[in-house]
C-alpha cells in the first residue's frame, strides 16, 4: 500500500516531494495498485496548456462502476453503501447494501439502453437527493452515457438552458420533491423546460411524493414498472481513460453557464485518492457530506469518491431546519457519524441558533469535520471546532472548484496542523503558484496574490462542452503555461494558503457560485428596467448577499417601488432560481461607466459594502456626478 494513506506529516512531505519531481510515476503506482481497469495505459500523462489538452492514463480502459461497485461485492457485498436518511425524521433510513446497489443499478442502466440511450448520449438527471440519483448516475456511467446533473432547486429556464447547450435525449426526474416543509412539483418545471427542448423524447419519473400529475403521452413514463421488468444484469461498457464521465454547469463572470466535461480515469483516481487522505476514511466509518449531488462536491464526495473506496455514504434529503435546527446533529448521533463534510454557510446558519439544540446529541461518533464552498470566517470556525467537533476532530478546510474536479488545497487530518480560516497545504500533487498583476510569479513565502496551478492533476477538467476556446480563454489566457482559478491567495510564513476570495465577477452566496451576467440580463428581462448590475456584499450567514443596482425605464407612468422589486426577484428565480435573489435593490438614475462605457462594479461593490472612504480617482469617469446620487441613496 506505498502512498495511499499518508499518516504523518513527514510522509506528507515526502510523498508531496515526490509527485512533484516524479508526478508520472507517482500518480501511476496510485493508480496501478488500488483500482480495477480493463487494460492499462499507454501513457500516464501527456499535457500541452498552450491548446489546451490534457490527458491520463491514455489507453487504458476501464468503467468507474466496476470501481466503485462490482469490486466490492466479494468483500463487501452487505456493506452499507448509501445510508439514505429521508427528509421526515420519521421515515425510516434506507441502506441500500453494495449488492442492493449492484442490482439497482444494472437495473436502472438497463431501462436507459430500452430507452434508446447509448455510449456517448447525454442524460439530464433533475432529481432531489433520493437515491434514484446516485443510482441514475452510476446508470449512466454504466452504460458510458454522460449524466448531466442539473441541481433541483434551478428554475425551468435554467433547466432547459442546460438541456440544451448539451443536447440531451432524456430527462431523469421525479413527481415531487420534499424540502422541510415544503413540497415542490420537481416535474412541472420539467414540463415548462422541455416546451424550449425539442431534441427531449423521452422523461423517466421516479415517484417520491404520490402526487397525481399529468404525465404525456409518448414521452413521460413512471420508473418503478420499467426498473420492476428490467434484467439485473448489464455488462459496464468499456470506456477509455479520456472518454467523457459527465457534464456539470457552473457559473462563469460571463455569458452562459460552462458545461465543464470530467473525463473518467484519472477523474476516478484522484477522487478516490483525495477521499482517502483528506477524511482518513476507515473501513466502518460512516461518512456524510450535506451537499447536493446537483454540485460537483456531491459528484465527488458523496458517489464516486467513496464509492470507489467501498465506504458508506450517506445522503440526507432534507434541510439542515427540519423539524428543527438539531437534524444535522440528530442524524449524527443516529447514524454514529464519523466523518462529516460540510458548508460555512450552514455552520453560521447553525451558530445562530445557539448551542442548545448541538449539546442534545452525542456526537462522539465524529473525528473529522469538514468545510467547502467558500472561505470559512474565523468565528464560524471555532464554534464548529468548539462545539461539534469538541477540540479534538481536525477541521478540513478545503478548497477546490468544479473544474478541479477534486480537492486541491487542504489539511490532511492528524497529519496537517490546522489554522483557521487557512485551507494550509497543497494536496498531493498539486503545483500552486500565487501570480502578481503584471503575470510574475510571487516566490517564497508571506507574498499574495492570484492562484494559478502550474501542473495538471488527473481530475482536471478537459473543456467547456462545445466550446474548447472559451476554456481556453477563461483558465489559460491569464498567466502563460498556468491554469488560472479566479481566486485570490496568500501564503504565510510557513507556506500556508489562504484563500480570500474571487477576483473576478463570479459572486459565491451560501456557498453557490453565481456570475453576475446571468443575474441582470433576467433583471433586465423586467419591462420596467432599463439597465442593471449586480455586486456582492458581506452577508453574516450567506457569506455574501447580491445587490443590485437598476435603473428604470422612464414610461411617465407611475408605479409602486416594492412591487417592481417583488417582480424583479420573480423576474430572477424564473430565471435562475431562488438563490439568485436580490437581498437589496437600489433604484437609481444612472450608473458609473468608463470612457468606453463599461459599469465601474468596483465602485459599486465599495458602496453595497459601506466602505466609500477610498473610491479612487472617479473623474475619468463618463458621468462622475452619478457616484455621490448612489452614495446618497445607499441602502
Ligand atoms: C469556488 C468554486 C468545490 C466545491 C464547491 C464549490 C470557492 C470553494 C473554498 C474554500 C475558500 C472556497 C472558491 C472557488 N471555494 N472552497 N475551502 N475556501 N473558497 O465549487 O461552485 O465550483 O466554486 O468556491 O472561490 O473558486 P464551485
Amino acid at each position: 500500500m506505498s502512498n495511499y494513506h499518508i499518516k504523518h506529516l513527514e510522509e506528507y512531505y515526502q510523498v508531496y516531494r515526490k509527485s512533484i519531481r516524479e508526478p508520472e510515476n507517482f500518480w501511476e503506482e496510485v493508480a496501478e495498485e488500488h483500482f480495477m481497469w480493463r487494460k492499462k495505459w499507454d501513457n500516464v500523462l501527456s499535457w500541452d496548456f498552450s491548446k489546451p489538452e490534457i490527458k491520463w492514463f491514455e489507453g487504458a480502459q476501464l468503467n468507474i462502476t466496476e470501481n466503485c461497485i462490482d469490486r466490492h461485492l466479494s468483500t463487501r457485498g452487505e456493506k452499507t453503501a448509501i445510508l439514505f436518511e429521508p427528509n421526515n425524521p420519521d421515515e425510516p433510513a434506507e441502506h441500500i447494501s453494495y449488492n442492493q446497489l449492484y442490482t439497482r443499478v444494472n437495473k436502472f442502466a438497463n431501462v436507459l439502453k430500452s430507452k434508446g440511450i447509448k455510449k456517448g448520449d447525454r442524460v439530464c438527471i433533475y432529481l432531489p437527493m433520493i437515491p434514484e440519483l446516485a443510482i441514475s448516475v452510476l446508470a449512466c456511467a454504466r452504460i458510458g452515457a454522460i449524466h448531466s446533473v442539473v441541481f433541483a432547486g434551478f428554475s425551468s429556464t435554467a433547466l432547459s438552458t442546460r438541456i440544451n447547450d448539451s443536447d440531451c435525449k432524456m430527462v431523469i426526474t421525479s413527481d415531487g420533491s420534499y424540502r422541510g416543509a415544503k413540497t415542490i412539483d420537481l416535474k412541472g418545471i420539467v414540463d415548462d423546460a422541455l416546451e424550449d427542448c425539442l431534441g427531449v423524447n423521452s422523461v423517466l419519473v421516479a415517484k417520491r411524493i404520490q402526487s397525481e400529475i399529468p404525465m404525456k403521452e409518448g414521452r413521460d413514463e413512471w420508473l418503478k414498472p420499467l426498473l420492476d421488468d428490467a434484467s439485473e444484469d448489464c455488462p459496464a461498457e468499456i470506456m477509455n481513460s479520456e472518454d467523457p464521465l459527465f457534464i456539470l454547469y457552473t457559473s462563469g463572470s460571463t455569458g452562459k453557464p460552462k458545461g465543464m466535461v470530467h473525463t473518467t480515469g484519472g477523474y476516478m483516481v484522484y477522487t478516490a485518492y483525495t477521499f482517502k487522505n483528506v477524511f482518513q476514511y476507515r473501513e466502518n466509518d460512516i461518512y456524510w457530506c450535506t451537499a447536493d449531488i446537483g454540485w460537483i462536491t456531491g459528484h465527488s464526495y458523496i458517489v464516486y469518491g467513496p464509492l470507489a473506496n467501498g465506504a458508506t455514504t450517506v445522503m440526507f434529503e432534507g434541510v439542515p431546519s427540519y423539524p428543527d435546527f438539531g437534524r444535522f446533529w440528530q442524524i449524527v448521533e443516529k447514524h454514529q457519524v464519523t466523518q462529516f463534510y460540510t458548508a460555512p454557510t450552514a455552520i453560521r446558519a447553525l451558530a445562530k441558533e445557539g448551542v442548545d439544540l448541538v449539546e442534545k446529541y452525542n456526537l462522539s461518533s465524529l473525528k473529522v469535520l469538514g468545510s467547502v464552498g467558500e472561505p470559512i470566517n474565523e468565528e464560524a470556525w471555532h464554534w464548529y471546532n468548539d462545539n461539534v467537533g469538541k477540540k479534538h476532530s481536525p477541521i478540513v478546510d478545503t478548497w477546490w472548484q468544479t473544474e478541479t474536479g477534486g480537492i486541491m488545497i487542504s489539511p490532511i487530518p492528524f497529519v496537517t496542523p490546522t489554522k483557521p480560516t487557512y485551507a494550509t497545504l497543497p494536496f498531493i500533487g498539486i503545483q500552486p503558484a500565487l501570480m502578481d498583476e503584471s503575470g510574475k510569479e510571487l516566490k517564497g513565502n508571506q507574498v499574495e496574490g492570484r492562484l494559478c496551478v502550474k501542473f495538471p492533476w488527473p481530475s482536471i477538467a478537459r473543456t467547456i462542452w462545445n466550446n474548447h476556446e472559451r476554456y481556453k480563454d477563461t483558465y489559460f489566457s491569464a498567466y502563460e503555461n498556468k491554469y488560472f482559478t479566479g481566486d485570490g491567495a496568500l501564503r504565510d510564513e510557513v507556506g500556508y494558503y489562504r484563500i480570500t476570495g474571487r477576483v473576478d465577477d463570479v459572486i459565491i452566496v451560501s456557498g453557490h457560485n453565481l456570475g453576475t451576467a446571468p443575474i441582470e440580463d433576467a433583471i433586465n428581462e423586467h419591462p420596467a428596467v432599463s439597465e442593471s448590475a449586480v455586486v456582492g456584499f458581506p452577508h453574516d450567514i450567506k457569506g455574501n448577499a447580491l445587490y443590485g443596482y437598476i435603473i428604470l425605464k422612464d414610461t411617465g407612468e407611475s408605479r409602486d417601488q416594492n412591487n417592481v422589486r417583488n417582480e424583479i426577484n420573480q423576474m430572477i428565480t424564473e430565471h435562475i432560481g431562488p438563490i439568485a435573489k436580490l437581498d437589496k435593490i437600489q433604484f437609481t438614475v444612472g450608473l458609473p461607466k468608463t470612457r468606453s462605457g463599461k459599469i465601474m462594479r468596483r465602485i459599486l461593490r465599495k458602496i453595497a459594502c459601506k466602505d466609500i472612504s477610498n473610491l479612487g480617482d472617479t473623474s475619468t469617469l463618463l458621468n462622475p456626478e452619478v457616484v455621490q446620487e448612489i452614495i446618497d441613496n445607499a441602502l
